[in-house]
């Protein structure tokens, strides 16, 4: 880690105000300066997230109700098909008739997102993210 830079930020006070409360609920330890640390490595992630000559790591999350038509079969056969980047998978059986799935996705960040938005995309997925990091290993 380098050495410690201070710097000012013009924010709007009603913004500033809510910035301030969204640190309160996240607990004792946080504070502006690590609130502001963390939004800026989030940032950082995701823009190199976004250089497909690096390798991506994301994981899919999703809630679907397994009766609907043939929707659990149309999500296996997708994972199926992209079984060399998909490493993991797990099936949660939330209730009677929803399912939370979460799964491990790894590639070209390209591939990654085309993955993603291709389950996220299927009809009666009910909601779902992606959210990714990279390894750093150039592909
Ligand atoms: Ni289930």
């Amino acid at each position: 880690m380098g050495r410690l830079v201070r710097f000012g930020i013009a924010m709007d006070e009603d913004l500033l105000g809510r910035f301030d409360a969204l640190v309160e609920r996240r607990g004792v330890a946080a504070n502006r300066s690590e609130a502001v640390r963390d939004l800026v490595r989030d940032a950082l992630v995701e823009a190199e997230w976004e250089q497909a000559a690096e390798e991506c790591v994301g994981t899919v999350t999703m809630v679907f109700n397994h009766g609907v038509s043939d929707l659990s079969d149309k999500l296996d056969a997708l994972q199926h098909a992209h079984h060399d980047k998909i490493v993991s998978s797990m099936h949660v059986h939330l209730d009677a008739h929803n399912c939370l799935e979460v799964l491990v996705v790894r590639g070209a960040s390209g591939d990654v997102r085309t993955i993603a938005d291709t389950l996220l995309g299927t009809k009666g997925v009910k909601h779902g993210k992606l959210v990714t990091t990279t390894t750093g290993q150039k592909l």
